[in-house]
């Protein structure tokens, strides 16, 4: 039987697998299948990354070179953007983008150009798992017609899965083996062939029953996380008018050894996932007459977190009888979260487009990010400046937006007239408490 042959090889690790996207999500898989000794072809439209791949180099900060060019020169890895080759993996998954549109609607253009490059050269045995983050009902009511118009059917001459991505980049407590993963297939063979698939490069595999619980699971857990920072940036706002520093109080609530889990408040939310995954829920919900509440409440208060902040800056200046307008302000920190060089949907874009357009002159420092390049929504040109005394002291004042581990905030905040801090970096800075605000 087809399903019996795919296992085998399997387990035999002797199936090929192709990874279809090589980014944040892509690339580390990649290397956990080669690193269990599987052969994989690594697919990119972009040809600078599949170049790069090549040469043994990585373009992630979060992936040492080291680990890449290993990789490569052991053989296992192949990478190309010549889609006619799909026809070669037995199991192939797809890590393409779903962002959305200016609308706010679920941009599936990536998912769908997948899965036609995908149809045009399907297979008997192929196993095809979405890993990209998507709405309840995504892999059955896009995917599955349009591989099934090849005439070959679901669960017998192909498979067809939905595992979600909970790649953490940056995070060095949490690997993608140790990470468990939800799987979920069409249908039995499908799940058999994905959670086998899966069961050789991490520890822990969840098999649920259908691909539109995983797919909504994924969703819940991002749900959750922007639910729960949009209530601590609403509360953030509420304590600094009663006097009350937010960041104690959820120091305070986290004793409780039950019922509660911390969450913090920060310059806005950003990132590929929190700020545009709950939407893809929103926009499905609507095909059964539903509004999610809680999604898009906490969207207007994330979204009006960099308008506070910046606020907050305009009320520190105008205390020292200076105005936005020519003001000198240094952004500290791109990335949408610490150590990470990732700046889409961050929250830093929507601070310096607010205050570019109020007059004030910007300059930024990101270890991580030398160069801001062109985004969804925001075109800056400029580069990062060096971090010096000099530069300090010419600002008129500082905003701390990413709390990056390698700058020594105490010394940024002595030598800066002002600091505006979002992160709470300034936690144990008496001393220098008339030249900081939290925002
Ligand atoms: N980044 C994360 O931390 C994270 C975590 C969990 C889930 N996800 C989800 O995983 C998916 C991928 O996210 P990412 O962060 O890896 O994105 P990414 O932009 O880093 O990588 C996507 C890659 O796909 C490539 N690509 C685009 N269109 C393609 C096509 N038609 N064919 C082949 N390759 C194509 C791009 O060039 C890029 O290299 C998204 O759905 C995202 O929501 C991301």
């Amino acid at each position: 039987m087809v399903i019996d042959q795919l296992i085998n090889k399997i387990e035999k690790k002797k199936a090929l697998v192709g990874i279809i996207g090589m980014g944040y999500v892509g690339l580390p898989l990649i290397l956990r299948f080669c690193e269990e000794d599987f052969r994989v072809l690594g697919f990119d439209v972009d040809s600078k990354k599949v170049a790069t791949l090549k040469r043994g180099k990585s373009y992630l900060k979060s992936i040492p070179s080291t680990r890449v060019s290993q990789i490569v020169r052991s053989g296992l890895l192949e990478v190309t953007d010549d889609f006619s080759r799909l026809y070669k993996p037995d199991c192939i998954l797809i890590c393409v983008p779903t962002p959305l549109t200016e609308k706010m609607e679920p941009d599936l253009q990536y998912i769908e150009k997948t899965t036609d490059a995908i149809r045009k050269h399907l297979r008997k045995g192929q196993l095809i798992v979405l890993e990209s983050t998507t709405y309840p009902g995504n892999t059955e009511e896009l995917i599955l017609p349009r591989l099934e118009s090849t005439g070959m059917r679901v669960g017998k001459d192909f498979f067809l899965a939905f595992s979600p991505e909970r790649e953490d980049p940056g995070n060095k407590r949490f690997t993608t083996q140790q990470i468990p993963k939800v799987v979920a297939g069409i249908t039995p063979s499908c799940q058999k062939a994905a959670v086998s698939l899966y069961r050789q490069i991490i520890q822990k595999v969840i098999p649920v029953s259908s691909p539109r619980v995983a797919e909504l699971t994924k969703l819940l857990e991002n749900i959750y996380r922007s639910v729960n920072i949009a209530l601590v940036n609403e509360l953030k706002m509420l304590a600094d008018r009663m006097g009350i520093d937010i960041w104690e109080v959820i120091e305070a609530a986290s004793t409780k050894p039950f019922g509660f889990s911390p969450f913090y408040p920060g310059p806005g939310m950003g990132g590929h996932c929190i700020p545009i995954d709950p939407f893809y829920l929103s926009w499905k919900a609507k095909e059964y007459d539903f509004t999610t509440r809680f999604i898009q409440l906490a969207g207007e208060i994330n979204v009006h977190i960099p308008y506070y902040v910046v606020s907050k800056i305009q009320d520190a200046l105008n205390g020292r009888g200076k105005s936005i307008k020519s003001s000198k302000i240094l952004i500290l920190g791109i990335a949408y979260k610490k150590d990470v060089d990732d700046a889409r949907e961050s929250p830093a874009l929507a601070i310096m487009d607010l205050l570019q357009k109020k007059g004030a002159t910007l300059l930024y420092h990101d270890p991580y990010i030398p160069v801001l390049p062109p985004f969804r929504k925001y075109l800056f040109q400029l580069n990062s400046s060096p971090l010096t005394k000099r530069l300090l002291h010419r600002m008129d004042a500082v905003v701390v937006v990413t709390d990056h581990s390698q700058i020594d905030y105490p010394w940024v905040v002595k030598h800066a007239p002002l600091t505006i801090d979002t992160r709470n970096v300034t936690k144990n800075m008496k001393q220098w408490k008339k030249k900081i605000v939290k925002a």
